[in-house]
């Protein structure tokens, strides 16, 4: 199986919960590693930016608002399959459909302050991780 790279962010309401270490714990005891960091606030700029997509959907301003509410840790994850990999540590988006042991289902208080963002694809990881990153922020051990 090939190791890639996922885009992931801890977000504003997990941050604040202290439940940044918890989290990372999960990412690392379930095979995936650290392969670039950064904790920062995002600007409303920044935060439109990344949602772009999502520009048009009725929840867009409460997102970047929450998004830019406090501060988040940007990470870039890798390991096997990480894509896949972290979309299942992660749970579904609404925590009340999320399965038991998942992220979203251990910390996350809404669909809207559901703790973690992960990419979606490997395209999408690609794009996210450019959007924070520089490649010579990033490690690589494989
Ligand atoms: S997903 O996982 O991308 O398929 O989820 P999706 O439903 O398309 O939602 C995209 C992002 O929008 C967030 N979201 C919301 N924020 C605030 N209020 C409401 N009602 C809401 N519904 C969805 C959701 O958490 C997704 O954020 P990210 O950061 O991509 O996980």
């Amino acid at each position: 199986m090939a190791i890639e790279k996922t885009f992931s962010i801890i977000k504003p309401n997990s941050t604040l919960d202290n439940n940044i270490g918890n989290i990372i714990a999960h990412f690392e005891k379930n095979g995936l590693r650290i392969a670039g960091a950064k904790f920062a606030k995002l600007s409303k700029e920044k935060a439109e930016g990344f949602y772009i997509e999502h520009k048009e959907r009725p929840f867009f301003g409460e997102l970047v608002n929450f998004m830019t509410s406090g501060p988040v840790m940007l990470m870039v994850l890798e390991g096997e399959n990480a894509v896949m990999k972290n979309r299942e540590l992660m749970g579904a988006t609404n925590p009340a459909n999320a399965a038991e042991g998942t992220i979203r289902k251990l910390y996350a208080k809404s669909v809207g302050e559901n703790s973690v963002h992960g990419s979606d694809s490997a395209t999408a990881a690609e794009r996210e991780i450019a959007y924070f990153f520089e490649r010579s922020e990033l490690t690589n051990r494989f």
